[in-house]
């Protein structure tokens, strides 16, 4: 039986970082959410305040029709995917795995519009992936773009940089260790020794890495962006997520030290496996998303890093005291 309320939009992995904040956005669109999410690294408590969750695996085919059904669901919006660069295969594989059963949900039930979260592993330095993870989803981006093809139908991939810092309202946040912005600002509070550089010697105006840092809620609010262009008729588009302005591993250093008036302990490590010298965004795809801009620049990415993890932590000795 359908529920009353108008159709909703279907996010897999909204109780992660960046679906929690793509959850926030829809309901400050005024799009009725409805978060599918295994919680198998995102938690419960990331879900914004009157979103409903489901607790399912995103490549429950089953699980997943039945909520579309249920929920009257329009429009989807798949996140879920909790593997990475440096992770091993088989989360990899688990990842391609949800998405390939969550698209083929989402085509049995007639959604009829779908943004896939991808990532700028998926085009590498500009050459293709070069990693499993990058491979994975360029394969899923393809699947994806194909089985919304036609007439009604449309999908918006969004290429997502290096996401960092925290909603300013702190209602969102990275909830675990991850990122060069988060361990910094951990080591700027006390909260780890300090940080290390991994590789020193790359080909860049200081020899470490330059990447794209774009902000959470910016990321959030191309998502809507997309689906928006998606309702209005585009058939489709693939687009890096990004602020298309690159900063090197000392420059976020050099921030996080102005903006937390902290020094940090910072070492020198060996380059990691399947890490590029450059990844930055080519935003002029993105830019086109009506009303679109990177709003948050490396200051406000930082900040509102630092503010989060200063709020988890104090949470956590509260909790710890039994407060
Ligand atoms: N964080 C970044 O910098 C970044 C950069 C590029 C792309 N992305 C992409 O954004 C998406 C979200 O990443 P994130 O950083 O928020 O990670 P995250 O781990 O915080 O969130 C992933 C969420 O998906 C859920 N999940 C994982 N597998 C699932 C499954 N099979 N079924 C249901 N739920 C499942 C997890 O519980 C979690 O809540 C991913 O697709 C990721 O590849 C993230």
């Amino acid at each position: 039986m359908r529920e009353p309320g108008g159709p909703a939009v279907l996010v897999s992995g909204g109780a992660g970082y960046v679906g929690s904040h793509v959850a926030l956005a829809l309901v400050e669109a005024g799009y009725r959410a409805v978060v599918v999410d295994d919680l198998s690294s995102g938690q419960g408590e990331a879900v914004p305040a009157g979103v409903e969750l489901a607790v399912a695996d995103a490549g429950d085919r089953g699980a997943v029709e039945a909520l579309i059904e249920r929920r009257s669901v329009a429009a989807a919006i798949h996140l879920a995917d909790a593997s990475g660069v440096d992770e091993p295969a088989a989360r990899i594989l688990r990842g391609a795995a949800a998405g390939a059963g969550f698209v083929e949900a989402c085509r049995a039930g007639k959604v009829r519009r779908l943004v896939l979260t991808s990532s700028a592993a998926a085009h590498g330095a500009g050459a293709g992936p070069v990693n499993a993870y990058g491979a994975s989803k360029l394969a899923a981006e393809e699947a994806a773009r194909a089985v919304f093809a036609g007439p009604g139908r449309g999908c918006a991939v969004l290429r997502c940089f290096n996401v960092a810092g925290a909603d300013p309202e702190l209602r969102a946040g990275p909830r675990r260790g991850r990122g060069l912005v988060q361990a910094a600002c951990e080591a700027a509070l006390g909260l780890r020794e300090g940080v290390t550089v991994f590789g020193a010697d790359w080909d860049t105006s200081d020899g470490t890495c330059v990447r794209d840092y774009v902000h959470p809620s910016d990321v959030a609010a191309a998502h809507v962006a997309a689906l928006r262009a998606l309702e209005l008729g585009a058939a489709g588009l693939v687009a890096d997520c990004g602020t298309g302005r690159g900063h090197s591993v000392r420059e976020v250093l050099a921030a996080v030290e102005r903006v937390s008036r902290r020094a940090l302990v910072v070492r020198e490590g060996p380059r990691r496996p399947g890490d590029v010298a450059r990844a930055v965004a080519k935003p002029e795809r993105i830019r086109r998303l009506p009303g679109w801009r990177a709003r948050h620049g490396l200051d406000a990415v930082v900040s509102t890093a630092l503010a989060w993890t200063e709020a988890l932590a104090w949470e956590g000795a509260r909790r710890g005291a039994g407060g």
